[in-house]
């Protein structure tokens, strides 16, 4: 059994959302707040990192070499995990790294990064192993994971958070559950945990088109469930869209009017990358059924960014004492 190494605060809250419901004319609707994972500013990658990092420190490993892009969630978070579990911690990063807030609190907890000096991201994982070999070479023990910690010891977290939402929901009508999809080990995990009951979980990929990512996502299922011993994932359970729009990290309109939906009846904010397309996604497809919608954390970037959304801007009115008493 692969053990794991307690990082966050959990169940995390599973909110009714009757606002966004009454907003929306549709079935019953819950909100998952695995933004409030409670390590670091986290979100839902706290689950994956402490199988990694339980893993890791089962395997006497003393440095975690991973990566991400420059805007990455998982490498901060990954950071911040490792130094807490006593590991260093080298990060391979695509694109520019000058003064991005996730690269500052990675570099804050220790990190090293690795600027892979390209925008190719595809690149990062063969990196990664050249590094952790490098380090082994070296007389390192290195846990070298790619890119979103997207391994089957990583989602056997999503899994945990399966059973920790089943358990929740109590005996009502399964839900279908909405979620933004980047690397897959979040749906994978929830896929492999979800076998066996009546739920369905829909995926708004962001970054790989829908037959892709289903295929990795399929696979990886498996291969968690095999790990964690459970029942075989069933992929007529799992439907994921194409939710790219005009790009990674870019919102469309429909994208920014579902996160400004989200913001003004149950005062969440949601970043442009995951959030404000799962949510554009779960707006596109509800019924009159129950639904679950996953939010999954990405704070950092959404706070980076909200004051360039358009819009958001203070309008700025002058303002005098002048004269008062
Ligand atoms: C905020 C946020 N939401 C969702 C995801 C997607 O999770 P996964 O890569 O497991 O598909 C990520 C990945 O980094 C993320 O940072």
């Amino acid at each position: 059994m692969t053990p794991r190494f307690p990082l966050a605060v959990l169940p995390t809250p599973l909110v009714r959302a009757d606002r966004l419901r009454a907003a929306l004319g549709c079935g019953p609707l819950w909100l998952k707040r695995d933004d409030l994972t409670g390590f670091g500013v986290a979100g839902n990658k706290v689950r994956a990192l402490e199988y990694l990092l339980g893993d890791a420190l089962a395997r006497g490993c003393d440095v975690l070499v991973t990566g991400g892009g420059p805007d990455s969630n998982f490498v901060a978070a990954a950071a911040q995990a490792a130094r807490v579990a006593g590991l260093d911690c080298e990060l391979v990063v695509w694109g520019d790294v000058r003064g991005t807030t996730n690269l500052a609190l990675a570099t804050a907890a220790g990190a090293r990064i690795h600027a892979l000096g390209s925008d190719d991201r595809g690149r990062v994982d063969g990196e990664v192993d050249r590094l952790g070999a490098e380090l082994a070479a070296a007389g390192r023990r290195p846990l070298a994971v790619p890119r979103g910690g997207s391994t089957p010891v990583g989602a056997l977290g999503f899994a945990g958070a399966a059973a920790e939402v089943v358990a929740q929901w109590g005996g009502s009508d399964a839900p279908t559950v909405v979620l933004p999809v980047g690397s897959g080990g979040s749906v994978a995990g929830l896929l492999a945990g979800l076998a066996g009951t009546g739920w369905r979980v829909l995926g708004a990929s962001v970054s790989r088109p829908p037959d892709e990512i289903t295929a990795k996502v399929l696979g990886l299922a498996g291969e968690t469930a095999a790990l964690a011993g459970t029942a075989s994932p069933r992929p007529e359970q799992l439907t994921i869209v194409d939710a790219r729009g005009p790009g990674f990290g870019v919102a469309s309109p429909a994208d920014r009017a579902a996160a400004d939906l989200v913001l003004g009846t149950e005062g969440v904010l949601l970043d442009d990358t995951y959030g404000a397309k799962a949510a554009a996604v779960a707006v596109e497809h509800r019924t009159d059924g129950p639904a679950l919608l996953w939010l999954t954390g990405g704070l950092v970037s959404a706070l980076t960014h909200v004051s360039e959304v358009p819009g958001y801007s203070p309008e700025v009115r002058s303002h005098t004492t002048e004269g008062a008493p």
